[in-house]
Order: structure tokens, then sequence, then C-alpha cells
């Protein structure tokens, strides 16, 4: 549903796609890709020499490749990769054979394997495999194993311009000679070497490989190994050949190649290994990457000590290139691709990510494709922990935690990520990092980085799976006896990994005999909660506590686990006087319920002087779970408000955002009812001496808490209709409409919403005429914003009701069906939207259904929107009589409105047991509090 993506954007939660997620989705494509043509083994590579002549200025390359091979298992054929795209001209196989089996007519060719003896070998056929990147050899008689062959081949290939991977080509202009520079490089990730030339391209065949570039004199190449020589061209005087010295064992995705003019910056870094570090730009550029040399150095420090051993090559090649297309980095060994602007980047999150795939990646890679996900997971955690020993610690800006919190959110839905692949794959590798995290947090990070140490030194120049990650930290926790005998690192993880779901677990303390239940369930917030196989779903759950009466925040240690149990008991706990917290910190990835008695207790000490003993993330922990709980059901909604009383005295951003989002949610949930207002009323008393605390305009110097906290406090405050904001809006909002049609200037998009929301009618016919007659230079984007606003933000059904007219009935040629369906889907946004649309529905029926007959997909969006969204017993009844007085003309919505029925039914239930606790918790807060400003 399209209306889920608009109201997040408008509300500011954006889902924040970054460039990391691309990798383990174009991972998980190849490894669909090339599943299909996984090679037999019966023949493997032990070493390449390649040789490489890109024309970049004609678009294409030629080269020739020696592949030594040794035969595994009897067979009469050779198969390799060779893309269909790959023109493979000439080829032949010599068998080596051992001394004493020299055949009559043979010469000792080259010097290398000195003792066997070349002997070509009879071929019968070869042919390519249909749509497939399959190049297969057959030869007369079948092979032994042993047998030791080389192959040749020659071939040549396209150079790939349009986009950024394969052996590419692309150009720029040279801003002092205004020429056009060319340049040529390589993005062999996942599975394009198969494009550049014939080889085994599958990452466990990992050998030495000795490349050999062709360039032009006047340009510079760079390969994965330092340069060993350069000799002049056979045939062509301008050009050169450059050759590399031979690389460690290392796969094909990890060949890189660079060709350039660009200029680079050079350094010798001084760790151990004396490393040579190459920053590679356009002149222009080349003062913006003055401090990656540092950068660089500072994290390969940290990444050289988490990984026990060193930078695994002699040097490394960094390059900006101008004009890279593809959205994340090019990770080859000992040559890093990158935009300029990631170059430059702030921090150094990209430039670490990209040196721990220099050894969780190249060093050692995963057996398959289908293993990529864990490597990316793993390589995102430990590129997180080097940014935390890069900077100061500060627990507030945890950057996790936002992440976990959209983590609890999408897998507690009843169908988590909406269909959507991207928002499924991000999904999945936050929540497995956290489980890493959890295992960092539970067996302590010495015992982690040792067990990361022991799995590097067991897989260097080899492949891994997932489990070798498991089984690694597994022995490292017996050696340093961080789990019971009885328990694996290998099923905790299996069960946090293989589910996509998270748990719930619920305390609930006996006070007299000072022991507690925990039960673990799963976790979700959508009604109802009957998602199928709940009764399997159990999880490997680390019981990390803290007790009132000893509160130490800073070790992990479980005090016990629950192993895949439904329910356990644990005793020692303090009386009645003293709270405990399950999970502090967010150790491992679940939400905690507790009886009433200790969240009262909690909420006591959090009201105290002594609140800020219990550190930021615990305290948003707390306020997180309760209102969440009680929004899934789960919790007395009252406890869930009690828990807001404390924010009264927090100044922590992160804290507060916890509550913005609830703002966010709950007035979505009790739209339409007087509740709402009340609900308002209080979040306008909570925001407004807190607005006033902070002052209206930053302070010099302030922290970025503080203005973070300043800023939100004020959308939330104008989107609850607080006054004196509204006229601001409002006023920008005039100075916009009266300025020229042409431009926007001025008027910041989050005014919008409330001008159109809060104020008169008059400014909404404003916007709808700017709609009407939007200039034909305008932006899109600004015509799509405004319309938007005007359907989402409306709460008078008047001004719904005259859209519709325009659009649907009067079918204003203004509007498209996109335009329609956005109005439908915005109007879900409210109660007063899609009540409104309900209406409009039932009054004009026969009109609509006879618009939409052969718009199914315009139809369905209207019932949806109209029908499925009411909360209540009125809402109900509305819907049922529709349903039964319309019964068979629903055509293809009819199944949605009959789970909009079931759904309706659970919300009413839910408002029925809700909203009279909440009204009661808010007329005593309203109550008591001063109302002076609201
Ligand atoms: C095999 O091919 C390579 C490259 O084309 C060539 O140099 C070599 O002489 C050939 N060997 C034989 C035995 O034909
Ligand atoms: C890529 O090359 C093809 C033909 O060689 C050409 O038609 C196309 O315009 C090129 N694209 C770019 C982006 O240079
Ligand atoms: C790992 O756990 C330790 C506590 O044992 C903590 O100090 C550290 O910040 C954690 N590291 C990461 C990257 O979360
Ligand atoms: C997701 O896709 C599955 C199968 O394609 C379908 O059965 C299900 O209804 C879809 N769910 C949503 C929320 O669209
Ligand atoms: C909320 O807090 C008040 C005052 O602290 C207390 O009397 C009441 O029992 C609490 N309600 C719930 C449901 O926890
Ligand atoms: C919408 O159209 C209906 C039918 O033509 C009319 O009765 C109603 O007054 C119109 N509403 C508005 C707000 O223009």
């Amino acid at each position: 549903m399209m209306w889920r993506f608009c109201t997040l954007l408008i509300f500011g939660f954006q889902i924040s796609v970054n460039g990391h997620m691309k990798r383990s989705i174009e991972l998980i494509a190849a490894h669909e890709m090339v599943s299909q043509e996984k090679l037999s083994g019966d023949t493997i590579p032990t070493s390449y020499h390649l040789f490489l002549q890109p024309f970049p200025a004609d678009g294409y390359f030629e080269g020739t490749v020696r592949i030594n091979v040794m035969v595994n298992n009897k067979s009469d054929v050779i198969i390799l990769h060779a893309d269909q795209d790959l023109q493979i001209h000439n080829y032949n196989i010599t068998q080596l054979l051992p001394p004493g089996k020299k055949m009559e007519g043979t010469k000792m060719v080259g010097n290398e394997p000195e003792l066997y003896h070349p002997t070509p070998l009879k071929l019968k056929s070869s042919k390519r495999v249909k749509n497939g990147s399959l190049f297969i050899m057959e030869h007369a008689s079948p092979l032994e194993p042993g047998a030791k062959l080389q192959l040749y081949l020659q071939f040549s290939g396209k150079l790939f311009n349009e986009t950024s991977e394969g052996m590419f080509r692309s150009s720029y202009v040279d801003s002092d000679t205004k020429t056009k520079k060319w340049f040529v490089s390589t993005h062999m990730r996942p599975a394009m070497a198969r494009n550049v030339f014939p080889c085994y391209d599958e990452p466990m065949y990992k050998v030495p490989m000795v490349v050999s570039v062709a360039r032009l004199k006047t340009m510079t190449a760079v390969s994965n190994m330092p340069r060993e020589s350069t000799k002049p061209h056979e045939t062509m005087d301008d050009w050169v050949w450059d050759i590399f010295r031979k690389s460690p064992p290392m796969s094909t995705f990890s060949l890189g190649i660079a060709i350039s003019e660009l200029r680079h910056l050079s350094y010798r870094l001084s760790s151990d290994k004396n490393i040579h570090l190459r920053v590679w730009t356009r002149s222009d550029f080349i003062t913006e990457v003055k401090n990656v040399s540092e950068k660089v150095e500072a994290s390969l420090d940290v990444l050289e000590k988490f990984w026990g051993c060193a930078f695994p090559l002699p040097k490394l090649d960094i390059l900006a290139l101008p004009n890279y297309k593809s959205k994340r980095s090019a990770d080859s060994w000992g040559v890093i691709l990158l935009n300029e602007s990631d170059l430059s980047e702030q921090g150094s999150w990209i430039i670490t990510n990209e040196l721990v795939y220099q050894w969780l990646g190249s060093l050692t890679s995963p057996l398959w494709w289908s293993h990529a996900h864990m490597n990316h997971v793993l390589a995102n955690y430990v590129t997180t922990y080097v940014i935390k020993k890069l900077n100061k610690p500060d627990p507030s800006r945890d950057w996790y935690i936002s992440t976990l919190y959209s983590v609890y959110y999408e897998f507690s839905k009843r169908y988590p990520y909406s269909n959507n692949t991207h928002i499924e794959h991000y999904t999945q590798s936050d929540k497995n990092e956290f489980v890493l995290r959890m295992l960092n947090y539970t067996l302590g990070e010495k015992t982690f980085v040792h067990g990361m140490q022991r799995f590097m030194s067991d897989r260097k120049f080899d492949t891994f799976t997932e489990d070798d990650i498991w089984t690694s930290l597994n022995e490292q926790a017996r050696v340093d006896k961080k789990l019971p005998q009885a328990i694996t690192v290998n099923e905790i993880a299996a069960s946090w990994i293989s589910v996509q779901r998270l748990p719930l677990v619920t305390v609930t303390r006996n006070y007299q005999d000072m022991t507690a239940y925990l039960r673990q369930k799963v976790y979700l917030r959508d009604r109802p909660h009957d998602i199928p196989d709940q009764e399997k779903l159990l999880w490997w759950i680390p019981v990390v506590l803290v007790k009132q009466d000893k509160m130490n925040f800073d070790d992990g240690t479980p005090y016990t686990w629950m192993k895949k149990e439904r329910e356990i008991r644990i005793d020692n706990l303090p009386g009645d006087d003293s709270f405990i917290i399950v999970n502090p910190e967010e150790i491992g990835p679940f939400v905690v319920n507790y009886d009433h008695h200790n969240w009262a207790l909690l909420l006591e000490y959090l009201c105290s002087e002594n609140r800020e003993n219990i550190p930021v993330l615990t305290r948003t922990k707390l306020l997180h779970d309760a209102w969440n709980l009680a929004y899934a059901g789960d919790l007395n909604f009252a406890t869930a408000l009690n828990m807001t009383l404390f924010l009264k005295n927090e100044r922590e951003f992160v804290v507060w955002e916890r509550f913005f989002t609830m703002i966010d949610h709950v007035g979505r949930l009790i739209d339409g009812s007087p509740v709402h207002t009340k609900f308002r009323t209080y979040v306008k008393i909570l925001l407004t001496s807190l607005y006033e605390e902070l002052g209206k305009e930053p302070e010099k110097g302030e922290s970025d808490n503080i203005a973070n906290l300043r800023r939100a406090t004020k959308r939330w405050l104008l989107s609850a209709g607080y006054e004196p904001l509204v006229r601001e809006a409002q006023e920008s909002f005039k100075q916009w409409i009266e300025s020229s049609d042409e431009k926007t200037p001025g008027l910041h998009q989050s005014y919008l919403c409330p001008v159109f929301k809060w104020g008169t009618l008059k400014e909404w016919n404003l916007g709808l005429e700017r709609v009407l007659q939007f200039p034909a230079t305008g932006k899109s984007e600004d015509r799509f914003y405004l319309l938007k606003n005007l359907a989402g933000c409306s709460v008078d059904s008047q001004k719904i009701e005259k859209m519709l007219n325009i659009t649907v009935l009067e079918q204003n040629g203004n509007f498209t069906d996109e335009d329609i369906s956005l109005i439908f889907d915005m109007l879900t946004a409210g109660a007063d939207g899609y009540k409104s649309l309900f209406s409009f529905l039932r009054n004009n029926w026969d009109i609509v259904k006879v618009r939409f007959e052969k718009k199914p997909n315009l139809w369905n969006t209207l019932i949806d929107s109209a029908t499925t969204l009411f909360k209540t017993q009125d809402g109900l009844d509305l819907v049922s009589e529709l349903y039964v007085e319309k019964q068979g003309e629903f055509g293809t919505a009819e199944s949605l409105i009959k789970k909009g029925l079931i759904k309706i039914k659970e919300e009413t239930k839910w408002s029925n047991e809700n909203l009279p606790v909440m009204e009661k918790w808010l007329d005593q807060y309203i109550k008591t509090n001063d109302v002076r400003s609201v």
C-alpha cells in the first residue's frame, strides 16, 4: 500500500535506505543468477597469468590468459566461466607430463614448471552453453586425476560504458587542459570476472594471479599488487606493458585493475608492514582528499588489531572516480574505487567499510553467494566497531539504536516488509547485526574479538560459511569459559538468524518468594496476533539482569539463558521495594514487559533525581517498550502513559524520539475519537514547557542533542496545532502564495501540512488553486507535495468532498489516475480523510462504480482506503451495512473489504478496552497540569 510510504514521508520517518544494503541485495541476486552454473570441481585452477589490453577510446579490450589447472576427477571436459559476450578466438591445452613420461617430439617450453614437459592435448570440440556463461572444451580422451594442464585462451570483449561493472570505461574533462580523459577500471563483484576473461569464477578457487596490463604511455595502471616491471609493447610504440607482482591466492572477484590519468598522493603508512598507500583523484579534487590517508591509517590500525592480522597486501590504491556509476564502492583487493563524494565523506564509515572487506571478502571470502549475507552483516558490524573505537564513545549517539527501533517495528507487523524485498533485505541484515552485537555483549568484547581472530586465522586465503563464524566464537567462548557447556554459539545464533521475527519476554515477579517467571513469545504489534506457527517460534535468549539494589549496566554476562524454553523461573530477586530490568541497554534485540508493580517501581525511580543512574539507552528502551506493548494490546495503556511522565525532566533527544513516534502512531490509532483531542492537549502541555525551556532559536555553540530536540519539539507542536507555530506557518504560506508561481521560495515543506490542517478554508482553497493552475514550468515534485498534503492533512469533510467532486465526479482534466490514487491513499492518513471518503463512496456508489469499472487498481485502492481503517463500533456498523447493501458488487475488492471487516473488529475490541482507560488518564493529567498556553 502506497499510503504508508507517503505518510511516512510526511511525518519524516524516512526509511534510511543506505548504500550499504545495496551490496547484500546484489549478492543475493548473484546467488540466484549463478547457482545453475556451478562448476563441477573436476578440474581446478592453480594459478592464472592474465594479459589484458583495453582500448578505452574504442570501447573494447583484448586479452590472453594462461591458466594452470589440476585434474581432480577423471573427466574429458574442461568447463570454464566465460560470458556470452566474451569472444574466445583461440584456445589450446597442453598437458604437463612428469619427467620420464616425455613424449617424442615435445620441446621444453619456458621454465615453469621446470621438470614438466608440455604436450598438446588433442581437442575434440568446444561449445558455449546457451543463455549461460559456460565455455566447455572437450578433449579426445579422459584425463586422470592428478594430471596437470595449461590452458591458453585468447579473447576479446566490450568495455562496459553504461554501468560501472566488469571492465568498464568512462571519461571526464580535465579542467587544466580541457581535454577528454579516459579511464578503465574493473568491478568484478559479485560474479563479473567471467565477463572479462575465461576463468573459474567462483569464490572458492583462490589461487595466485600474475596480471599484466597494456596501457598508453601517458596513463598509469594499478592492480592488486605493486608493479614489478614495465616493458615495451611488442607492436605498438606508444604503448607499454606493466607487469604486476604475483598475488597471494585470491578469488577471481577480488581482481582489480585501474588505468587512468588521475593524479595521486602517495604515503608510506607507519603500521608494521610499511604499506604503500596511494589516493587517486582528478587534479581539481585532490585537495578534498588530503585527510584520507589519516582516516585510512587510523582505521587500518584498529582493523589490524581487531583481526590480529596485518593488512594482507603490501600496498593499497584508493581511487575517487568521476562519473562512477555504481551505488557502492568496488572493493577489489588492494584497489578500492569510490565516488568522489564518498572519499570526501565527513566521517569514515564508507572508507572503513571498504577496508573491512579487504580482510572479510578478499583475504577470506564467503564460500558461495548465499553466505555473502553474513559477510555483509559481519563487515557492517566490524565497521561499527572500528568507528566506535575511533570516536569517543557516546552512548546517546549510538547509531545502532534508531535502527533497532525500525527493526522492532518491521518484524512486529503481520506482514513484515509489506512484500518489499529492499526493506526485507536491510531489515534482516540489521537484525543479524544486532545478533552479533548481542554476542559481543554476552560473551564480552575480549572473547568476541579473540573469536574473530580465531576465525580469520583459520579461514584466511580460504572461504567460509556462516557456521564458521559461530564455530570460532564458540571455541573461544569455551576457552574463556563464557558459556555454560550445554550451550553453543551456533545454536544461539541460528535461533535468531533463521527466524524473521523477534521475541517478547514477559517478566512476572513474585514478590513473596523473590522469584520471577520469564515467558517468551513472538513480538507482534499489529492485530490480530494470529500469525501461523507461533507456537514453534522460540529463541535462545540471554537474560541479562539489573537489580535496583546493585545497578551495574556494564556487565552483559547473562544471569541465565532461556534455552528455547517457553517459560523459566529465576530466583534470588530483590523484594517489592526494588525494581529489576531485564535486557538493559538493548543487549538482545527483544522487547520486555513486566508486571504492574515492577513498572510502577521503574516509573517512580525514573521520576526521582536518581534517574540518570539508568543510562540513556535503557531509559529509551523502557519508554519504547511500554508504549509499544500498550499499542499492541499487551500492557495497560495507563501504565504506558504513566511512563511518559518521566519525560518532564528528560533532556536526551534519543529518549524523546521514542515519544515523538508515539505521538504519531498512537495519534493515528485513536484519530477520530474525542480522546485524540485530549491526547493532543496532553502532547501540547508536555512539549510547550520543553519548547519554552529550549528557546525558540538555536543558541551559539549548543549541542546537537539540544538542536535536534528543539527542531523535533517544534515540528510535533506544529503538527499538534500549537497556535504560535501554526501562525508562523500560515505567514510563510501567505508569502509563498503571493510570490511568483514559478518558484517556491521560502516555504518550508513541513509548513504545508499544518496550514492545510489547522488553517482556514481559504488557505486550503489557495493550495488547490495552485494545483489546478500549476505552471507548466513548475517542478512536478512541488505539485506532488501540494496534492499529497491537501489530501492527507485535511480534517474538514467539506474540503475532502470538494476535492473528490472535482477529481472523481467532474473528472477534471488536471488529475491523472496516479493523482487520484495518491489522493485515496493520502486520505487514509487520518480519520476525517477515510470517513469522508467512505461517505463519498456510499453517496456516489453508482457513478463511482461505473467510473472505475475498467480500473481495478483504482477501485481496489478506493475500497481499501475507504472501508478498512475504521476502529470503532460505529465504523464497523457503517462498513457492515455497506457490505450487506452492496453484496456482490465489490468485484476485485471483495476480499479487501472482507479482510477489512475482520481488522475493524479487532481494532474495535482494542478501542473499547483502551479508549476509556486513556481518556481517564488524560482527563486526570489535563486537570492537574497547567493548560495556560494551549
Ligand atoms: C597456445 O596458445 C597460445 C596463445 O595463443 C600460444 O602462445 C601458444 O603457442 C599455443 N600453444 C600451442 C601448443 O599451440
Ligand atoms: C556506450 O557505447 C555505445 C556503443 O559503443 C554507445 O552507443 C553509447 O552511447 C555509449 N554510452 C555511453 C554512456 O557512453
Ligand atoms: C562490545 O561489548 C562491550 C562490552 O563488553 C562494549 O563496551 C562495546 O562497545 C561493544 N562493542 C560494540 C561494537 O558494540
Ligand atoms: C505478499 O505476497 C504474498 C505472496 O506473493 C501474498 O500472499 C501476500 O498477500 C502479500 N502480502 C501483502 C501484505 O501484500
Ligand atoms: C499511574 O501512576 C499513578 C501515579 O503514580 C498510579 O497511581 C497509577 O496506579 C498508575 N497507573 C498504572 C496503570 O500503572
Ligand atoms: C459535491 O457534489 C455533490 C453532488 O454533485 C454536491 O451535492 C455537493 O454539494 C458537492 N460538495 C462540495 C463540497 O462541493
